[in-house]
């Protein structure tokens, strides 16, 4: 595809078409490779995303130059997100850097704070090409630095969402349905009802938070109400680690970083397109080109 693209025709396509758009966060080269290999092997689109704690560790510069690269080479439509940003100041410099979308989270705010944080970061994000993704409700969980204890969570109102979209012009919205960051204890309790609610009055593509650990028949009834894209974070983490683990263990003395990272990216790989056949995005790169 040449370069990075802005999600937001992505997703519109996505939830026209009733398919998800998978998003991963990535921390490192070989996971940003791993998932790149895997979309363009199922001719998947595609969202790279990493949090503001990558952000950090590695710079945003690095990050696009590698992400870029990747788009470069790949044949699949590529986008890359900021996630959970609740930073205006960064938002502008990643933008700057060369991310295509980025997300205000705001959701820790009353209403009206949620809503003119949202408009500030679309003005901006609008004038560069730039998708923008904001939250109503809360989503329960662990995200890098922002910590969400299960009685803190809630559930995004729909008629909330109606208002919210109206205010701000954000073009992509992701509801609190019940899901959480971080590996559940038990099923996720999904509140289809209130998803229903706002599947009908919001034809925006939604966006599906905690990813990993969603039982199957969940996240294609989430991917039916209008959830165009799915992240995905713990899980790929798990994958990356424990590969990296299972190397040590049968030879705790290794030293070659090829050794174990090979290993790894296999793992992420792997994960990566079930997770793609999950969400129904496996051959619709072809819708983009
Ligand atoms: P998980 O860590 O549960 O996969 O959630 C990912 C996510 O929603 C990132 O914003």
């Amino acid at each position: 595809m040449a370069h990075l693209i802005s999600s937001t025709h992505l997703l519109q396509t996505a939830r026209q078409n009733g398919y998800g758009v998978t998003a991963f966060n990535v921390h490192t080269l070989e996971m940003l490779q791993a998932v790149v290999e895997a979309a363009e092997e199922l001719q998947a689109p595609l969202i790279l995303q990493t949090t503001v704690g990558t952000v950090k560790h590695l710079g945003p510069d690095y990050i696009v130059a590698a992400a870029a690269a990747a788009a470069k080479r790949s044949s699949v439509p590529i986008a890359l997100h900021l996630d959970h940003c609740t930073d205006y100041e960064l938002i502008v410099q990643c933008i700057r850097e060369g991310y295509t979308s980025v997300m205000i989270d705001a959701s820790m705010h009353p209403f009206e704070e949620n809503v003119r944080q949202t408009q500030e970061v679309v003005k901006v994000a609008r004038a560069a090409g730039v998708n923008v993704e904001a939250e109503l409700g809360k989503v329960g969980g662990v995200e890098d630095d922002i910590v969400v204890a299960d009685e803190d969570a809630l559930l995004a109102d729909p008629d909330e969402c109606v208002r919210f979209v109206e205010l701000t012009g954000v073009p992509t919205l992701a509801p609190a349905i019940g899901t959480a960051h971080g590996i559940y204890k038990g099923e996720p309790k999904i509140a289809f009802g209130k998803l229903e609610e706002i599947y009908r009055k919001v034809s925006l593509p939604l966006v599906l938070h905690g990813g990993s650990g969603i039982p199957e028949e969940q996240v294609k009834r989430c991917v039916s109400l209008g959830m165009a894209k799915m992240n995905v974070a713990t899980e790929l983490r798990i994958a990356f680690s424990d590969a990296i683990k299972k190397v040590f263990q049968a030879n705790p003395d290794e030293n070659d970083p090829r050794k174990y990272m090979v290993p790894a990216k296999a793992a992420v790989k792997e994960l990566a397109q079930a997770k793609m056949r999950l969400t129904g995005c496996v051959g619709r790169a072809k819708d983009f080109i």
